[in-house]
Formats: C-alpha cells, sequence, structure tokens
C-alpha cells in the first residue's frame, strides 16, 4: 500500500492540504490531525502507531461481521472479473440485483417484497420521499404530501435526508429545507417525561403528538410518518414499549402511510432481522443500508409495501427516478455473501437470545452506578451511556457536549472506539462480539469515566 511510503506526520499534512472530512469542524481538525486507521480485523481496528482499538461503532454503525472477511473480498473479486459493473436502467438487470432482492423479499417484516436499491441511507430516504408523495399523486391526492416526522431525528445528510431529520444544527445550515416537513416530539422518556409520568404513559404521549400534527394539519394532507425504529444518531433513544404500536394505529386511523429508516438497525442489531419485527409493526416503507453490506461495499436498499407497489405498477407509469449506482453488481454480490455469513454464524439469534441481553445487564450492573453515568440503555447489540454532573438532578456540565467529548478521547486513547453526540455516549459494535468483548468494553468505559471524572472534577 502506497501509504506505507508516508509518516503519519506527511499524511496527516496531505490530508489537511486536500481533504473536506464530513461532519467536522474543519479548522479544528487541521490542528489536531487525523488518526489514520490503515487496518483492521475482526472487532478491532489499527491506527498507523500501531495501537489497537476494539471497535465500539462497527465503524460507523455499519460494520456487523466485523473486519478482514475474506470471503466478502473474493465474492467481489469474482464478480468484479465477471461483470464489474451494468445499470439497471433501460429494462436491464443483474443476476446479484435481482437475487439480492428476492433474499431481502425473504427476510424482509409482512408486506414489504419489493425493493429499489441505492448506495447510501440518504439516498434511499430521498427515494422513500419522492416515492410516497408520488404515490398519494397517483391515488388522487396530490395535497396528501405532508411527512410527519421528529426532532433530532437522522435521515441522512443530502437536502431531502436533513430536511426529513430534525437535527437543528443542519437545518440552520440549509438555506431552505424541503417544504411540508412537520417535526414532533421524540419519544425520549430519560428528558422529557413528566415527573410521575410512567415510560408507558410517556410513550402514548408521544405517540400523540403525532395525531395531533395530523389532526392540525388535516390528515388528508398528511402523506406519511418518518421514524428511526430508535433514534441512532440523536443518542440511541429507545421508546417505550407503548409508543410503536400506538403511532402504527394512529397511521392507519388516518390512512396516513408509515416510513420506517432502518439504516441504523436493520439486519440484527436489535436481535430480529428488523427492528419492525422486534416492535411488532409493519411499515409502508423501510430504508436500509450500512449492514446490507456490513458496509464493506456502499449499497441501500428501500423496501416497498405491497399497496405502493401495486400504485406504482398498475398506475405509475415511468417513474422518474433512480441512481447510476442502483443496483450495483459488485455491491449486492457482497450484500448476499453478507447476509449468508450473518445467517451461517447465527449473529441475529446470538444477540437476541445471549450477547444482547448480556450487554444491556453489563451496562446496567457495571457502568449505570458510576457518578457520571445518568442513566445506561440497550437494546439488542445498540446502547447509550448518558452523563451527567448529577445523578440525582439529571444536571449536565456545561458547556453541554464537553463531558461526553472527554470520556470518547479517554476511551479511545484506552483502546475502545466510542462516539459522543451530546452528553450521549453510543455503542453500536459489531454483531460479532462476544460476552469476553462487552467486558472488555466495559472495563474499558469505567476507565474512561473514571479519567474524565478527575478532569471534570
Ligand atoms: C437512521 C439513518 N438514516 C439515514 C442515514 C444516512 O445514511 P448515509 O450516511 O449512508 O447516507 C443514517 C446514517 O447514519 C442513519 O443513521
Amino acid at each position: 500500500m502506497t501509504y506505507k511510503n508516508h509518516s503519519l506526520k506527511q499524511l496527516q499534512a496531505i490530508d489537511a492540504s486536500h481533504h473536506l472530512h464530513p461532519f467536522t469542524d474543519h479548522r479544528e481538525l487541521r490542528e489536531s490531525g487525523s488518526r489514520m486507521i490503515v487496518g483492521a480485523k475482526g472487532p478491532y481496528v489499527y491506527d498507523s502507531e500501531g495501537h489497537e482499538l476494539l471497535d465500539g461503532m462497527a465503524g460507523l454503525w455499519c460494520v456487523s461481521i466485523g473486519y478482514g472477511r475474506d470471503e466478502l473480498a473474493e465474492v467481489a473479486y469474482e464478480q468484479m472479473k465477471e461483470l464489474p459493473y451494468y445499470n439497471s436502467f433501460f429494462k436491464s438487470a443483474t443476476p446479484p440485483a435481482v437475487l439480492l432482492a428476492q433474499k431481502l423479499a425473504e427476510i424482509a417484516p409482512k408486506g414489504l417484497n419489493q425493493v429499489f436499491f441505492g448506495s447510501s441511507g440518504s439516498e434511499s430516504n430521498d427515494t422513500a420521499l419522492r416515492l410516497v408523495r408520488h404515490f398519494w399523486a397517483l391515488e388522487g391526492k396530490p395535497e396528501k404530501n405532508r411527512i410527519i416526522s421528529r426532532k433530532m431525528a437522522y435521515h441522512g445528510s443530502t437536502v431531502a435526508g436533513t430536511s426529513l431529520g430534525g437535527m437543528e444544527g443542519m437545518h440552520n445550515q440549509l438555506g431552505g429545507a424541503v417544504p411540508n416537513i412537520v417535526h414532533v416530539m421524540m419519544p425520549y422518556a430519560y428528558e422529557l417525561a413528566e415527573p410521575g409520568e410512567s415510560e408507558h404513559d410517556f410513550g402514548l404521549r408521544a405517540a400523540k403528538a403525532i395525531e395531533d400534527a395530523i389532526l392540525e394539519v388535516g390528515a388528508d394532507k398528511v402523506a406519511a410518518f418518518i421514524g428511526e425504529p430508535i433514534m441512532g444518531a440523536g443518542g440511541v433513544k429507545i421508546p417505550p414499549a407503548s409508543y410503536w404500536p400506538e403511532v402504527q394505529r394512529i397511521c392507519r386511523k388516518y390512512d396516513v402511510l408509515l416510513m420506517l429508516d432502518e439504516v441504523i438497525t436493520g439486519y440484527g442489531r436489535t436481535g430480529e432481522w428488523f427492528a419492525a419485527q422486534t416492535f411488532g409493526i409493519e411499515p409502508d416503507t423501510m430504508t436500509t443500508a450500512k449492514a446490507l453490506t456490513s458496509g464493506y461495499l456502499p449499497l441501500s436498499a428501500l423496501f416497498v409495501g405491497d399497496r405502493i407497489a401495486k400504485t406504482l405498477v398498475d398506475k405509475g407509469g415511468e417513474f422518474y427516478h433512480g441512481y447510476t449506482y442502483s443496483g450495483h453488481p459488485v455491491c449486492c454480490a457482497v450484500a448476499l455473501k453478507n447476509l449468508e455469513i450473518i445467517e451461517r454464524e447465527g449473529l441475529i439469534e446470538r444477540v437476541r437470545t445471549d450477547t444482547g441481553p448480556y450487554f444491556a445487564k453489563a451496562l446496567q450492573e457495571r457502568v449505570s452506578g458510576h457518578p457520571l453515568v445518568g442513566e445506561t440503555r440497550a437494546i439488542g447489540l445498540m446502547g447509550a451511556i448518558e452523563i451527567v454532573s448529577d445523578k440525582q438532578t439529571r444536571e449536565r456540565f456545561q458547556p453541554v457536549g464537553r463531558a461526553a467529548v472527554l470520556v470518547r478521547d479517554h476511551a479511545i486513547a484506552n483502546g475502545l472506539m466510542l462516539r459522543a453526540t451530546g452528553d450521549t455516549m453510543i455503542l453500536s459494535p459489531p454483531l460479532i462480539w462476544t460476552r469476553e468483548t462487552i467486558d472488555l468494553a466495559c472495563e474499558r468505559i469505567l476507565k474512561a469515566l473514571d479519567l474524565a471524572e478527575a478532569d471534570l472534577r
């Protein structure tokens, strides 16, 4: 690899001169320099200086089967030699795309039998937004075009993704969002439940905020509600069990389509193929990406429900939408192999019955008692740790975000890649983590918390 001819300092200088990173304060990065990740194996990544880091984030919520899987490299190599690219425009298809679509329909929640491929979660949400509005237009209701979403939602970084999402900072830089998207409260009991309000009641109240928005806008104008089953980038916010069934009931009552964004939760993270199955709901569209290929290649799949698909096929004519890389054969071949490995190794079953419950218990019993920790929560292999200055009052350190960044930096210095969002530490490890890996992560988290506490107090 050519990077071996460059020192870290040289790479950092080139990086600073030519490379604009995503979601980054560029001046700050230029001052600190990038960490160069140069290799990875199993649950670990390695930087240029030889440090081994346990990857608590599976890259960016995606490397579910862990790093260094030769089988994926081999299948990509074989497919590239056979057919590196062909599009699915003008009545063409490739076998990997067709067979992947079939496999996805087999594992999907009930009623989702068609997929539309893209390269990223953001693209896939663009497709979903266009498709849902197009559906209602085809049904003779073009004015039924409003979308209800939630504050702090993350649906990607394109203009449509940002507009659908509820991140204030991102909206402030948008210079005009896609119109007709309304944001309601998120189902986050830790901060938003009233004193004495049960989790159950809070879940119903958060769902009612959607009903209120539908009534305010008028049901004849609302196309869909979109939500991540568990808000990921917003801080792994796990809704109360009462929330999703009630959201589905409300959507059905007003004939509002239910769009799920499973870009993070898809392909086993919650202990089922999809979180829709974990929560017992049946969406009309479902966006997926990331773990579809375990991040080895970029690929997204938007699942489309039978009702929408039927209208699109019967009444739609040409849908003027698609991407050069929709159904890319190499990405689809890698996805098929990735899904085969997930099944062969029983990773989803393991998350549901063993590592998932163990992970939640470990966070609860070993981490939540730390003086800096307000709450831990987990579902499957997805977890969060709230950092507070006062456990009782839930007061945060000021300025908000500084404490979590300290914890993160200490965690990384002690061999655990962990992410901070606001004052929440988030974890989304590869599904190959074992009880031993979870124990090791907890040790490193506790060490990072102790060191951060010493800095803060
Ligand atoms: C829930 C959700 N939707 C959409 C996206 C956007 O995906 P991508 O970064 O592949 O465009 C993300 C990315 O983290 C996500 O978490």
